[in-house]
């Protein structure tokens, strides 16, 4: 058999459905175009471009040594759900259990299990577009309707409660929320946090709380959704080790559910992943118990970018930047240009050599829009602004 030959056989229907998260496709043009010697400066892939802080690499070599290279519990390691309820108790306030913690490869299966195990064909998720790809993606898949609420570049990339309002019916399901925001760095207030909660709360509508991006926050503190009165009864939180601790490639993520709703998750673990890495989990106790220095370094090396990429952008002809207050990326309007998303990150790899995802990557509200991360160092940014700007004039005339 020729194995490059066209295959004939069938793939399952559901896939048509399936969508997937283009940064790794434009990661992989990006790629390509270096192996032919082009420089290309990547702002594409949303992940810190800092190693892993020592002591948590530390950790690890330790388990690894000491033997935690068996299977383990699908929930997670008991001492890593004690560590994770511990951490959510500090950080949002509200009493938590071991017992409501599931420890998943990543902060991304949250996504795909959360919503299986609450969500039937035909009902309706209401998400941010533009939004993480991923949660429409699961919605589509699992034959839910997927309802998109569109946030405002005049709002800073918040949403209308009035939109959210006007979206939520008796078919409605779950409402998936995401503050701080990919792609667009936006916050919500606490004004908004109490309008959501004042509309969900006491109904049967579960709330999916990505909440990934909490401590990347460069002004005010953040406001969880999970935390409010009534929310953890309803509500999956959604959380990791991958941004915060720089830990994207060690796959370590958790959601905090009701304990009723953890057994459901667990049992979803247990037929897809069996559990996760164990040395791994070792690691993730060190990461939430030990040092912060190099988490707050890393912070504070991501608000200066923040500050000079959204400066050089604004200065760039045809381009215009809301200055996000959290997350790592910035998503600036391009409409100027003329050029459709597409169009305009296309041009921006091939051209001018500098790897940005297209806003339509993240729903269709991201049209007129770039998504670029400033998780790359000063240098690359203020190389990746000159080469912007000198396209844009070139389109500007
Ligand atoms: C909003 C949001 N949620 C969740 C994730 C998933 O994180 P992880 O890499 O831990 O699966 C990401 C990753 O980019 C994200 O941007």
């Amino acid at each position: 058999m020729n194995p490059t030959a066209t295959m004939n056989m069938p793939i399952a229907d559901a896939m048509g459905r399936l969508g997937t998260e283009t940064a790794f496709e434009v990661l992989a043009r990006a790629r390509a175009l270096e192996a032919q010697g082009r420089d290309i400066v990547h702002l594409e892939i949303g992940e810190p471009d800092f190693d892993t802080p020592k002591h948590i690499i530390a950790e690890a070599h330790k388990a690894l040594d000491a033997g935690f290279t068996h299977y383990g519990p699908s929930a997670g390691l008991p001492e890593l759900r004690e560590a994770i309820a511990a951490h959510v108790v500090k950080t949002r306030g509200v009493p938590t259990d071991a017992a409501q913690v599931v420890v998943v490869p990543g902060a991304k299966p949250v996504m795909f299990y959360g919503m299986m195990a609450t969500v039937n064909p035909g009902d309706e998720v209401i998400y941010p577009n533009p939004g993480f790809p991923i949660y429409e993606s699961v919605i589509k898949y699992l034959g839910a309707t997927p309802v998109a609420l569109p946030l405002q570049e005049s709002k800073e990339f918040r949403f209308d409660l009035a939109d959210l309002k006007s979206r939520i019916n008796e078919r409605t399901k779950m409402i998936v929320v995401n503050t701080p925001q990919n792609p667009t760095g936006g916050v919500l207030t606490k004004d908004d946090i109490a309008g959501i909660v004042e509309l969900v709360r006491g109904r049967n509508i579960w709330v999916l709380s990505d909440e990934i991006y909490s401590d990347l926050l460069y002004d005010g503190d953040h406001v969880s959704l999970y935390a409010q009165a009534g929310m953890p009864e309803q509500s999956i939180l959604l959380d990791g080790f991958s941004k915060t601790y720089a830990m994207t490639g060690w796959r370590l993520g958790y959601g905090v559910m009701p304990k009723e709703l953890a057994v459901h998750v667990a049992r979803l673990a247990t037929n897809c992943n069996s559990c996760v890495t164990s040395f791994v989990q070792r690691a993730g106790i060190a990461a939430l118990t030990g040092p912060r220095g190099e988490v707050d370094a890393m912070k504070a090396e991501f608000h200066r970018r923040r500050d000079r990429i959204v400066t050089g952008l604004n200065a760039i002809p045809g381009m215009s930047c809301v200055k996000p207050h959290g997350a790592f990326y910035v998503f600036p309007n391009i409409t100027k240009t003329g050029l459709t998303s597409e169009e305009m990150a296309k041009r921006c790899l091939d051209e001018a050599g500098v790897a940005v995802l297209s806003g339509t990557a993240f729903g269709v509200h991201g049209q007129g829009y770039l998504r670029l991360s400033y998780a790359n160092s000063l240098p690359n940014i203020e190389k990746a602004l000159d080469r912007l700007n000198t396209l844009c004039r070139s389109l500007t005339g």
